[in-house]
């Protein structure tokens, strides 16, 4: 079966880099090439062009290859290969309709020592066989080297750059970086080579490492100098080609991998399973289903003729890589990078070790703020529990967002002003949410007893007002019932005392705990419908606080006296504030809020007043007739950002007058609006016209 040729891009497309979906530094990609799209994460099959395990034709038809990688200084030093090469060009060498990508020699020079061939030239050699990604000649900087030695070889790596990029004459250029073991050179290597023009920056340096299994060390090397890339250029792991690496240096932010591994493995017998690899002759029956080995039992592939054996095992590992990579993609997709990445650490115990290193943080990884920041606090589904999920980046960001936003009201239920060290928390511990619902009589009698008290609930990533009690991720985890029963308190809020209850104790049993805490009662009760309204307030306030960053005390004046339209499950639908207007809607899947073009406008005021710290997109004056019918905000269009900008959270659009024009949500962080060209920045709610 044919698979039809890809589509040239548009002229002014090649190189571009759009992100079209996220999970945190994981990004779903498109890379624009004259020979088509390239969607990544990727895996680049190596192909070398005297040997040609599978057909390269083969890969594009039958194993969705859409980009290969093959080694220009073979092609150059074979009089054969290199004829046909600048006669035809590399596609038609290879017979590939896709994008081709080369390497230059580096790595022959890494394994056999000196190789005859000058930085220019390999790149003009390149250009003149048509090939659509480049690559410098960069020097390998070999793990094993002191500091001195790999600095030179950075320094090197840099100063072939500029002859390099301005050989290359606007063919796309590889720019790898080096810099051995050394977090401080892999860094330097970094902002060097971001300073010029290439297109995508490989991670070099690393087969050493990932032949002997280093994995903590490879990922001390990513979190040296990933964060240091420019957004829109992605990062490709020079020689990484085994599955069970895949998940976790996407979730780290590598877009490109190439492997050799489906080959070479293929020739020794070896059989690549997503979760490492196994000989042939220990196999007995098929532990993973395949295309390729569909029609045959373990017995026929070992008595095969080695030549049609090497090849149908080559056909096999490539097939099983690329799915790996398809399983990383959709998790990346569903939001769930981190939970596949801390399953898949099990299957090797450095990977278990570098995973955890890098969860925990037990190195100050600034790179993981950068993660932490560019992460979405809120997934809409459910999330299994597992035993790292306080480690994962999302739960830390929306910790941090919900303790940096949030303060105690100014006024208990009863309507008393209270001092922030004179509340008596109640904390709800054992059972699993909705808490509206399953300590809904509990709650209820105790505030209507006592007064100055505020319910918090424990929830196995921390502990949570009970009026958040519907923010995701807090309230949507499943797990077995223990993990509701941690007692670990973060609370970080001054308070006069703590009483913990459980969720299942009942309404009569709860109201001894408290009396035996010496918690005031009240004089008079309070009714279920003042209860009620007090919840809905603070709820509101507490929410538009979290997402909107507007002070909370700004929030409670503005809130305070807000009106409700409610839904058939007497959960709150539109806000309406004092004067009347429709400001936002909380949202019932996730527990946020969405605002409305006059929640807009109102937090704009804030903003101007200094109370508010929502991020300000200001766009170009071309685009904003567009934005403010409500149109999208597009990469390229973006003139300056204030605030911090944060994918999944609300943001305001400004034009060149700095008047609003529209509001959205971010899908990406503040370095990004300015380095992306290409792609969604912003969707737009609504604009003012
Ligand atoms: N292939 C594997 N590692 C490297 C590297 O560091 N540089 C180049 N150019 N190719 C590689």
């Amino acid at each position: 079966m044919k698979r039809p040729n890809p589509e040239p891009c548009r002229e002014n497309d090649v190189g571009k880099f759009e992100i079209i979906s996220r999970d945190g530094a994981a990004r779903i990609g498109k890379f624009h090439t004259i020979h088509g799209v390239v969607n990544t994460p990727t895996l680049l099959p190596v192909i070398n062009p005297n040997i040609r395990t599978i057909e390269p034709r083969k890969m594009w038809d039958e194993f969705g290859v859409e980009c290969l990688i093959t080694n220009s200084y073979i092609i150059r030093n074979s009089e054969n290969l290199s004829k046909k090469a600048i006669d035809e060009g590399v596609h038609s060498l290879l017979n590939f309709p896709g994008a081709i990508m080369t390497d230059s020699g580096t790595f022959q020079s890494y394994v056999y020592g000196d190789i005859e061939v000058e930085p220019e030239e390999i790149i003009e050699f390149q250009k003149k066989i048509g090939v659509d990604i480049a690559t410098m000649l960069d020097v390998f900087g070999k793990p094993n080297l002191d500091f001195e030695e790999s600095k030179k070889i950075v320094e090197e790596t840099v100063s072939r750059s500029e002859i390099s990029i301005n050989a290359a004459d606007g063919m796309l250029l590889n720019g790898p970086i080096q810099g051995g073991l050394f977090p401080e050179l892999r860094a330097l290597s970094a902002e060097k080579m971001s300073g010029f023009d290439f297109s995508i920056h490989p991670i070099g340096g690393i087969v050493p490492l990932m032949e002997k299994r280093k994995y903590p060390e490879l990922i001390r090397i990513i979190s040296s100098c990933r964060h240091l890339i420019p957004s829109s250029r992605p990062v490709h792991l020079f020689g990484c080609g085994h599955p069970h690496l895949f998940a976790i240096s996407v979730a780290m932010g590598v877009d490109f991998f190439d492997s050799a591994a489906y080959a070479l493995f293929a020739r020794d017998d070896r059989l690549i399973m997503p979760w490492g690899t196994e000989k042939l002759e220990n196999i007995s029956e098929w532990p993973t289903a395949s295309k390729t080995f569909f029609e045959y039992s373990p017995k026929q592939v070992k008595s095969l003729p080695k030549d049609e054996r090497t090849k149908i095992l080559a056909e096999f590992n490539l097939e099983i890589s690329m799915k790996e990579m398809a399983r990383v993609r959709e998790a990346v997709r569903n939001g769930k990078i981190w939970e596949y990445v801390e399953r898949k650490s099990t299957e090797h115990p450095a990977l278990e070790i570098a995973t955890k290193l890098l969860l925990d943080c037990s190195e100050d990884f600034k790179f993981m703020n950068w993660v932490k920041e560019s992460t979405k606090m809120q997934k809409n589904r459910g999330i299994l529990w597992s035993k790292n999920i306080e480690n994962h980046p999302y739960v830390k960001a929306a910790k941090e967002i919900v303790s940096k936003n949030l303060k105690y009201p100014m006024k208990d239920a009863f309507g008393k002003n209270v001092e922030n060290d004179e509340w008596d928390i109640v904390l709800i511990y054992g059972v699993q949410g909705p808490w509206r619902m399953k300590c809904k009589d509990m709650i209820n009698k105790l505030m209507s007893k006592f007064k100055k008290i505020q319910i918090f609930i424990q929830t196995p990533i921390g502990i949570i007002p009970y009026f958040l009690e519907d923010l995701n991720p807090f309230s949507h985890i499943n797990g077995p019932k223990d993990i509701w029963n941690f007692n670990e308190e973060d609370l970080k809020l001054n308070y006069n005392s703590i009483t913990k209850v459980h969720g299942e104790s009942g309404a009569n049993k709860a109201v001894e705990l408290l009396i035996q805490s010496g918690i005031k009662l009240n004089d008079s009760e309070l009714n279920e419908d003042e209860i009620e309204t007090y919840f809905d307030k603070y709820s509101i306030i507490s929410k538009t606080a979290v997402f909107t960053k507007l002070n909370f005390e700004i929030a409670e004046q503005w809130l305070f006296d807000a009106s409700y339209l409610k839904g058939g499950t007497n959960r709150i639908r539109n806000v309406f504030d004092s004067s009347g207007e429709h400001v936002l809607s909380p949202r019932l899947e996730d527990g946020g809020i969405s605002l409305t073009i006059n929640g807009a406008k109102k937090l704009f005021d804030f903003y101007k007043n200094k109370k508010c710290n929502i991020p300000i997109i200001k766009i170009d004056e071309g685009a904003a007739p567009f934005v403010s019918k409500g149109r999208n905000v597009m990469h390229g269009f973006i003139n300056s950002v204030t605030g911090t900008l944060r994918p999944g959270m609300p943001c305001l659009i400004v034009d060149h007058n700095d008047d609003l024009i529209a509001h959205g949500i971010s899908c990406c962080t503040n370095s990004e609006a300015i380095e992306m060209k290409k792609g969604i920045a912003v969707k737009i709610k609504s604009g003012t016209k």
